[in-house]
């Protein structure tokens, strides 16, 4: 519950930084619902802005507050997204995708001028990778990437739903969970999980993060890349 408060309280300082006219990148997961809540506050209050969705969650909740919703088809550049993160490091690398969503957040930011990260204080971490990194594969080449990463001594996880099925994303892939423990060269380790053919997208988010908002205790952090 304590790290509801601190979501909150992230999720509340990122929509300050949205000002009027702008094109939003409205990220997937708890704690970006907090900040769709307070976007929707504050055109409650006269601010016009136009949200694009990373996800069919995200779009549900928009609408259902009275967003007005746009598609990457309108809108190729977007002035800011706001967006949740499973880990932050120190150099503002990310891992995401703990929701399943991270293949349209990834494409969303990089269209992006800029990048609002809110995380609670737990998700800021020495070393990525004790959260699961999500590696999202066309079904096609499942068994091949999950063999390749497991030669690299990682244990991986096929996420599934409840009744055992495979997850699958927006975009109809599936997730491999792939626990590496410490990723002591995130640089190195993206590139490599890029190389491989089957691979759509991963976990990975580096250089995408412009700001982390960090809530701890009922203040917030503000963390700048560079
Ligand atoms: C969604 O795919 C993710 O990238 C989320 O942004 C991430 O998992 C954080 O989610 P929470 O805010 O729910 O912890």
């Amino acid at each position: 519950m304590a790290h509801d408060a601190e979501k909150e309280a992230a999720g509340r300082e990122s929509a300050k930084f949205v000002r009027d006219g702008d094109v939003v990148g409205l990220g997937t997961g708890s704690t970006a619902a907090y900040a769709v809540r307070f976007l929707a506050e504050r055109v409650q209050a006269g601010l016009k802005i136009v949200g694009v969705p990373t996800s069919d969650r995200t779009r549900e909740l928009a609408l259902s507050l009275g967003l007005t919703l746009a598609t990457l088809d309108d809108y190729q550049q977007l002035d800011i997204t706001i967006d949740g993160a499973d880990e932050v490091d120190s150099q503002l690398r990310l891992i995401k995708g703990g929701g399943g969503a991270l293949l349209r957040e990834k494409i969303v930011a990089s269209a992006s001028k800029k990048m609002v990260i809110i995380v609670d204080s737990t998700k800021y971490v020495a070393q990525l990778g004790q959260f699961p990194l999500p590696v999202e594969v066309v079904p096609f080449a499942q068994a091949i990437i999950e063999k390749k990463i497991r030669a690299m001594n990682i244990p991986v996880v096929l996420r599934a739903n409840t009744d055992g099925s495979p997850y699958l994303t927006d975009e109809h892939n599936h997730i491999l969970d792939c626990h590496f423990g410490a990723i002591a060269d995130p640089d190195g380790l993206a590139r490599t999980l890029s190389d491989m053919p089957g691979v759509v997208e991963h976990g990975l988010f580096i250089g995408f993060a412009a700001t982390v908002l960090v809530g701890r205790g009922s203040s917030v952090e503000e963390l700048h890349r560079g």
